[in-house]
């Protein structure tokens, strides 16, 4: 694999991805919708695979927001059966490959057999240590915090612990993503400069990048091409350049 000169030991540790596009990626064909997210399929795959190979530990995929079940019937139902089909025939990849399949948003919103299909992929691959993919269906950002919210309220009510306890390491741990780390790079792929009710509490010094290729044009080299980007970023965290430096030749002396 040529990586154009990726520094493998500085990879994010998180990737978070809003996969979008299909729709116009039919359209500029003369398809329908649901062709256009047929072939998203296999930039899913390309995604996957490159992570594990370098060694991403995590990467979410936003597939299905809360505002997707707006859509036209027969496109939503189209988005389930793909989906549901998608986990069948990727589980005995990611069991193979060591990769935890992880699935956040309102899963009781999905059909009965997309639930099954999932709720069997996420538990055949639960003790696997590789690689975390995180899938977001019917997830939203908002709704997220929402919940989370009512589940602290809960257990202060409870007196499981004090309001002055509740810090920003409780919050995170209250939110679908748990333990997960902050992503440290954001894709979006189709243009579109948002973030459509995705992660809200979990990217506040997170790497944005944003390409206009669409979804199912997504493949492994423009994966490479935003992880390279990514390794151009400068992240100062509110700081200084000069502070920056300063800490990294600290650290380096450090060693
Ligand atoms: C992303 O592609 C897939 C989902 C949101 C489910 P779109 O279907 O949003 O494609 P565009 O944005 O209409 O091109
Ligand atoms: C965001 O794409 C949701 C997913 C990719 C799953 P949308 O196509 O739904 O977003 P908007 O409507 O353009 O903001
Ligand atoms: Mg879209």
């Amino acid at each position: 694999m040529n990586l154009n000169g990726l520094d493998k030991s500085r990879l994010p540790r998180h990737v978070a991805i809003i996969m979008d596009g299909n729709g116009r990626w039919a359209r500029l064909r003369g398809k329908s919708r649901i062709e256009g997210h047929r072939r998203g399929r296999a930039s899913v795959r390309a995604v996957v695979e490159l992570s594990r190979r370098l060694g991403i530990p995590c990467l979410s995929l936003y597939a299905f927001s809360t505002e997707n079940w707006l859509r036209p019937k027969d496109e939503v139902h189209a988005l389930m059966s793909l989906l549901e089909h998608y986990l069948e025939a990727e589980q005995p990849k990611m069991v193979r490959h060591g990769i935890r399949l992880m699935a956040i948003g309102e899963k009781e919103r999905l059909p009965p057999a997309v639930l099954r299909t999932l709720e069997h992929a996420e538990r055949a691959t639960r003790d696997n240590m590789g690689m975390t993919v995180l899938l977001a269906l019917s997830y939203s950002g908002r709704n997220d915090i929402v919940k989370m919210v009512q589940t602290m309220a809960r257990k202060v009510q409870e007196g499981t612990y004090k309001v002055e306890d509740i810090d920003e390491a409780m919050v995170s741990a209250h939110m679908e993503t748990g333990s997960i780390p902050d992503p440290d790079l954001l894709i979006r792929t189709s243009g579109e400069m948002r973030i459509s009710n995705f992660y809200l509490w979990q990217i506040p010094y997170t790497e944005i990048y944003v390409t206009p290729t669409l979804w199912p044009d997504f493949r492994e080299r423009e994966y490479l091409q935003a992880l390279l980007e990514y390794q151009r970023r400068h992240r100062r965290f509110g700081r200084t350049d000069e502070q920056v430096n300063q800490s990294l030749h600290t650290a380096k002396g450090g060693r």
